[in-house]
């Protein structure tokens, strides 16, 4: 049964919408790429490290508040305060996570926005549109100003038909898609020439590269960028649980769903580059340095499908498909952060709080794209290098420091009370209060020499 302000009907249902989230073009394209030019299977060990130890017990944190307050991030933050003055700490942190969520969602729509016009060039190519396929494989500002529009207008009509028949139902849809279409590729590309030689580059470590602060920082942002912290929209998809689920089981599914597209993901990406490589596509450039993520993805693996001849068009439309179908049901999530804290603030229509909102975003969107060079890696940086990593680490602090520890046990085993002498508990409250603030930290001081 769904209440008022709208919950996720199943166990399911959660589990897809927050993995959709958490699954998105940082798997498919920053995780890959990332590791290919960090050293291969150490930045992947790295990551699994982190991920596990840090970003896992953070998303817990950020979850946990969202149930127990049963509202927008704002409002469930506020809940954890005692005095003014944490109200006014609980309203920067849950305003700030909000504002990051829509600022992600401005640059993130760019980039989806050239998956989808990638998506539709096969289309055109196939149906004998040549000049349609020329001009959406070239880029110009029309076309961007067009895709990245579309797909906002794609997010916002998701939204504004709320949790069960909007995020729920959409994610149930999108993900398993996302699942087939990502294990035909693979099954593909591991059968052309070069994928071998790819699967080696990713999977045996250069370890004297763990050593490299550089490969933290990176794993680390990589880490919360691709499980959505920070930017409270774990908080609000808490808020949508029942209080008959076991949070600590969900909050492992999601994570370890996460990690894994992010390594299936990287099964694809890295041979593909050198299937590539193999039919004389350059990957390397003179320096020995791997070709930028953009070079990579809108040359590069354009250049191998074409190599391919006739099937090569369905591959392409394939892999395009793919990316796009992870970038919105991460985008959806981005937009009911700001949406709900609208409807339940100001008492708006979600209909119309949806529009509202989704216009101010494209806004911002439309403005980057005509200031690109000044303004893309502004936001970028910002928000995912500061942003999410200083907010998640608030986010720890108010559960480690703020929070009454009884009534932090309370919510986390209402209706398993099993959690209470488990494992996870035993650790996850110290983990919260010192060790994530702690290491967050480090790593961020580390990020800004
Ligand atoms: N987790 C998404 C990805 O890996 O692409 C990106 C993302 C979604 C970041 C939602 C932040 C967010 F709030």
């Amino acid at each position: 049964m769904s209440s008022v302000r709208g919950e996720f009907s199943s166990r399911f249902g959660f589990i897809m919408a927050a993995a959709g989230s958490a699954v998105g073009l940082g798997n498919i394209w920053g995780f890959p790429t990332q590791t290919a030019s960090n050293g291969g299977a150490a930045f992947v060990l790295m990551y699994l490290i982190l991920a596990f130890c840090l970003a896992y017990p953070a998303l817990m944190a950020e979850l946990v508040i969202g149930r127990h307050g049963q509202a927008n991030a704002v409002s469930s933050l506020q809940k954890l305060g005692n005095n003014p003055v944490q109200k006014k700490f609980a309203f920067f942190v849950g305003f700030g996570g909000i504002i990051c969520a829509g600022l992600i969602l401005s640059f993130y729509a760019i980039v989806a926005g050239w998956m989808l016009s990638a998506t539709l060039e096969p289309v055109a190519t196939t149906v004998g549109a040549a000049g349609a396929a020329q001009w959406l494989s070239e880029q110009s500002l029309v076309r961007d100003l067009s895709f990245t529009l579309i797909f906002v207008a794609l997010t916002i009509s998701i939204i504004s038909k709320g949790v069960e028949n909007g995020i729920e139902k959409w994610s149930k849809r999108l993900m398993p898609a996302l699942l087939v279409i990502l294990f035909s590729l693979i099954a593909y590309v591991l059968t052309q020439e070069g994928a071998t030689t790819g699967l080696k580059a990713y999977l045996v470590p250069d370890f004297s590269s763990l050593l490299d602060p550089g490969l933290l920082v990176s794993a680390l942002g990589q880490a919360f960028f691709s499980l959505s912290l920070g930017t409270s929209v774990m908080i609000i998809y808490g808020s949508y649980i029942s209080k008959q689920e076991n949070l600590v089981s969900l909050g492992a599914y999601v994570t370890l769903i996460d990690v894994f597209i992010a390594f299936v993901a990287g099964l694809l990406i890295i041979p593909a580059m050198y299937v590539a490589q193999a039919q004389g596509v350059e990957i390397f450039s003179a320096s020995g340095q791997l070709l930028s993520e953009d070079t990579l993805v809108f040359q590069v693996l354009p250049a191998l499908f074409e190599g391919m001849g006739g099937v090569g068009v369905f591959v392409g439309f394939a892999f395009f498909a793919l990316m796009s179908i992870a970038a919105l049901t991460s985008s959806i999530s981005m937009l009911e952060a700001p949406v709900s804290y609208a409807v339940e603030k100001f008492a708006l229509a979600r209909t119309q709080a949806t529009w509202i909102i989704g216009g101010i975003i494209a806004t911002v969107s439309v403005t980057i794209i005509l200031n690109f060079s000044a303004l893309f890696g502004l936001v970028v940086q910002l928000t995912t290098q500061f942003g999410q990593p200083l907010l998640g680490m608030l986010c720890c602090i108010f559960v480690g420091w703020i929070w009454h520890r009884q009534k932090l046990l309370s919510e986390i085993q209402e209706g398993h009370p099993e959690v209470a002498s488990s494992v996870f508990w035993r650790i996850w409250p110290w983990y919260i209060r010192f060790v994530c603030p702690l290491a967050i930290a480090l790593v961020f001081i580390n990020s800004l020499n």
